[in-house]
């Protein structure tokens, strides 16, 4: 039976397996471990197993090896019990253009076999939490790209699904959309008694949404943790500044600082490795002075996901 305490594990796979024909090697070995009530966002580039790992846990495909149960049911074994109690969004849009928003709704409702009365009722709680009651009698090829993605977004949720798959919520938004679409993320969460498991190749998405990320690339999850975990195990700040003057003389006294890690001078651009940017940049600003170097452009950046996809792969985790 599913397990309800607040700690429980709610998704499980080990050494889960996906290869299509002899070639594909597209999940090659995945261990995760889901907590009930957490968001957590498999992050990872074109092609490295998203999708393939999302269909596998909702029961669309069969591993090739491993396992992997939600909510305590085998995803083979026991695909229906899964599917009782998931919702699931996938990255294509399946929505139906000629339905209209609420028969979107309602269909769903019928499909799962809810009251009457229940659908009714879901159907306009959902419509009212996404904006949508003005349109919700127009057909769905009306919409734009974002009410569309809403719409497909809350169709998961007419079951109240105690786990939901996302399967990439924001691609092709537009940063307005994709904002609104994290709030309304966020405000599920809150509702309680939710397990989400997002997809996504947007670092910021991952880093604004996720209370645990797990990086995958080529099929394998190559590092997991919360995002400030993983940024932190980056270790310093950098502080990059861009001046005039005699930057030789400035470097050369800025490495003797006993906090400063590293330093480039890259053409202008100064970076310097520090083991907090707040702290040691009025230092850096009054070295500076001393050595007449005019500062004329100075910023304190935080490693990003994107470092920590770097130093884990050794690739850049492109944005695209
Ligand atoms: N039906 C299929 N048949 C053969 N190969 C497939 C199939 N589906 C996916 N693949 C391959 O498996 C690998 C993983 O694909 P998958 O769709 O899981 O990646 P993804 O991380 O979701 O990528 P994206 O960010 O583009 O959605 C890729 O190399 C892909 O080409
Ligand atoms: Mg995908």
């Amino acid at each position: 039976m599913a397990n309800k305490q607040q700690n429980s594990i709610a998704i499980v796979a080990e050494k889960l397996v996906k290869k299509y024909g002899e070639g594909v090697l597209a999940v090659d070995g995945i261990d995760l471990s889901i907590r009930a009530n957490t968001i957590y966002a498999l992050l990872g580039p074109n092609g490295a197993g998203k999708t393939t790992t999302v269909n596998m846990l909702t029961t669309l495909f069969e591993p090739t090896g491993g396992s992997a149960s939600v909510l305590g049911f085998d995803v083979v074994r026991q695909a229906n019990d899964v599917r009782r109690n998931i919702g699931v969004t996938f990255q294509e849009m399946v929505l139906d253009e000629e339905l209209t928003g609420r028969q979107v709704l309602d269909y769903h409702g019928r499909l799962y076999k809810l009251e009457t009365a229940e659908r009714k009722k879901k159907t306009e709680e959902l419509l009212a939490i996404i904006e949508l009651q003005e349109a919700a009698d127009r057909m769905v090829k009306t919409y734009s790209g974002g009410m569309k993605r809403r719409l497909e977004l809350v169709r998961g949720l007419m079951t109240e699904p105690k786990v939901l798959f996302l399967d990439e919520p924001t691609s092709g938004l537009d940063p307005q959309n994709r904002a609104s679409i994290w709030q309304y993320i966020r405000s599920l969460r809150e509702k309680g008694d939710l397990t989400l498991l997002l997809t996504t190749h947007y670092m910021e998405e991952a880093e604004e949404l996720a209370d645990i990320v797990g990086i995958i690339d080529h099929g394998r999850l190559v590092v997991e943790g919360t995002p400030r975990e993983l940024i932190d195990k980056m270790g310093a700040d950098t502080i990059r500044l861009a001046g005039t003057g005699d930057s030789d003389r400035y470097l050369k006294e800025l490495q003797a600082l006993p906090f400063v890690q590293s330093s480039v001078d890259t053409g202008g651009l100064i970076q310097i490795g520090v083991d907090s940017g707040n702290h040691r940049l009025p230092e850096v600003v009054t070295l500076a002075t001393k050595n007449n170097f005019k500062i004329e452009d100075i910023s304190v950046a935080k490693p990003s996901l994107g470092d920590v996809f770097l130093k884990y792969t050794g690739r850049q985790l492109r944005d695209k």
